[in-house]
């Protein structure tokens, strides 16, 4: 199993163990991950599924792509630098630790 770690604004971390070929925000929802609604079920129609992906591990997750950059437009505190919809990375064994942040508006 891989660890994905979710990070809450005040500081609290939860990690969660997770399977190569889910979707980070279904690693969240299956653990109860608070601030993950995932109202469209991984669809990239909603952006409640929105993280900050930390520092350390942006380069590996890559930037948003296509459909996901749109959908990103509808969500809350946006950083362009940062944001990304957890349903739209696929963990793999290269994003065993991924630390994301839950933005403000989701806790
Ligand atoms: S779950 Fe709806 S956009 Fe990710």
């Amino acid at each position: 199993m891989l660890k994905i770690t979710f990070v809450q604004l005040d500081g609290a971390r939860r990690d969660v163990e997770a399977s190569a070929g889910i979707s980070v925000m279904q690693a969240a929802t299956r653990n109860g991950v608070a601030g993950i609604d995932a109202e469209c079920g991984g669809a990239c129609a909603c952006a409640t599924c929105h993280v900050y992906v930390d520092e350390a591990w942006r380069e590996r997750v890559g930037p948003p792509q296509g459909g996901e950059a749109d959908m990103l437009e509808f969500a809350l505190e946006v950083d362009p630098d940062r944001s990304r919809l957890s349903c739209q990375i696929t963990i793999s064994e290269a994003l065993d630790g991924l630390v994301v942040h839950l933005p403000a508006a989701q806790q």
